[in-house]
């Protein structure tokens, strides 16, 4: 590693453009709360960047990024699409424009090999906006492990499973060839994994992993999706601890948990709807100290207060992310979710793809932060998604099942969706 030195951000105002204008609109919103002037935004699809002018008439509107990056800005957050955030972030980081990135951080390791360099030589924050980090409860979870609280992890569990109906996708996926029609059923692994570095600090090493393709018989939300439902990944972590997480998974039950199990102990969220945001903690009758009891379940408040939080989606969540990009950028240091941690917690749904094709064979995730990995993988461009084919023979499909190819029936009705949300279907990918 040779990073350039950064320096604290002497301005009056850290002057944001925001790329990207459906989850995007998060980020704009939590702007001024975060301490962050909202000046500009970015997007080509003609109606949303009109529902935007609208919405913020006093911002200026791009339909072109690299405009926007050179209009003035001091940072940007990533919020197009998933598998195009590395080029664009590269890009913005060679303008000088500090850069938080959503999900996930590259879609190949060449790409991950190029964005870590490019964040190293540019002198500039990158922060991965990896949002369910900062759920008031995964917070509490990553202080009371560094007090102790249950000793060492030794097997951890995360799960992020958000089902949709058909219809739900259709509206979600504006486009035949959009990201979420093409994502291999590991690729969207940061929601699970990351909550599970944040609060143990250990990154994953390796990963064997297996994939489990749509029924064809229940309405599970296919849509035009090519990939399978549902990815188990099994990480060996740096601690020689095992981990086990989902990509997005589409099964029935719409939650996110995360599990500690420690050689003292156990903390979990509750698995119920949505966040889960109750605390348990379990200690065996003779590993409990003086304090501690042998269950104990809680609601955990954040750690700070800001009126944001209450209205800030992801239960509080996307506050934070916006509000430590903010601070990254205020003090000159990297965050704790810098350009590393979002890599290891994305290649493990890249490695998990090639371990889900092989059988559930073991791949290793390469450490970025060393520039002899970096090299051998360098020209890996193993993608599921069709702009790639031409990068490398025999790309692989985006299911275990192969290359499935949508219903007439289904793209027709794809396409009624997309007119009846107000799209041009010559803009939709
Ligand atoms: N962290 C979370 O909880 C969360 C939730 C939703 C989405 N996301 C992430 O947010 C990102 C965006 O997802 P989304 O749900 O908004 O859907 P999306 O990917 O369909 O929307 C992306 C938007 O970016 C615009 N865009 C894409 N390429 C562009 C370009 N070259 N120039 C200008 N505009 C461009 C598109 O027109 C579109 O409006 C994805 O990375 C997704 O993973 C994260």
């Amino acid at each position: 590693m040779c990073a350039l030195k950064l320096k604290p951000h002497r301005g009056k105002e850290i002057k944001l453009g925001v790329m990207g204008s459906r989850r995007g609109r998060t980020f704009m919103k939590n702007a001024a709360p975060a301490g962050l002037k909202l000046v500009a935004i970015c997007d080509n699809n003609s109606t949303r960047l009109d529902s935007m002018r609208r919405e913020y008439p006093g911002v200026k509107a791009y339909d072109d990024y690299e405009r926007m990056l050179k209009s003035g800005i001091d940072a940007v957050v990533l919020a197009n699409f998933a598998h195009e955030h590395a080029p664009f972030a590269i890009m913005a980081l060679q303008h000088g424009v500090h850069v938080m990135s959503e999900s996930v951080a590259c879609r190949t390791l060449a790409q991950g090999v190029e964005l870590a360099r490019t964040v190293e030589n540019s002198g500039r924050i990158y922060m991965y906006a990896e949002n369910y980090c900062y759920i008031p409860v995964i917070q509490e979870m990553r202080r009371r492990y560094r007090q102790g609280a249950i000793g060492t992890a030794l097997f951890c569990q995360g799960e992020y499973i958000h089902p949709m109906s058909t219809a739900q996708t259709l509206a979600l996926t504006p486009g035949h060839d959009h990201w979420r029609n093409w994502r291999a059923s590991t690729f969207y692994s940061t929601h699970a994994m990351g909550p599970i570095m944040y609060i143990t600090g250990e990154r994953p090493v390796a990963v064997n992993a297996r994939s489990v393709p749509f029924p064809s018989q229940d309405d599970c939300g296919q849509g035009l999706r090519r990939g399978d439902i549902f990815a188990a990944l099994m990480c060996m972590m740096s601690n020689q601890s095992t981990c086990i997480t989902t990509g997005w998974s589409g099964l029935p039950g719409h939650g996110n948990w995360y599990r500690v199990h420690g050689s003292r102990g156990l903390m979990e969220n509750i698995r119920e709807r949505g966040m889960g945001q109750y605390l348990r903690m379990v200690h065996e009758p003779w590993q409990m100290r003086a304090d501690e009891q042998h269950e104990v379940v809680y609601d955990p408040p954040p750690p700070i207060q800001n009126a944001a939080i209450q209205y800030s989606g992801h239960g509080g969540s996307d506050f934070f992310t916006s509000y430590y990009f903010a601070e990254a950028i205020r003090k000159g240091r990297q965050p704790f979710l810098n350009v590393y941690r979002g890599l290891d917690m994305t290649i493990i749904g890249i490695q998990g793809w090639k371990s889900c094709l092989d059988n559930g064979n073991g791949y290793e995730i390469p450490d970025f932060r060393k520039e002899s990995v970096r090299k051998q993988h360098e020209n890996d461009h193993f993608s599921v998604f069709p702009q790639d084919r031409c990068l490398a023979p025999n790309q692989p499909p985006p299911s275990v099942n192969g290359f499935n190819e949508p219903s007439a029936a289904m793209k027709k009705s794809a396409e009624k969706t997309w007119k009846q949300m107000g799209f041009k279907l010559n803009e939709l990918k």
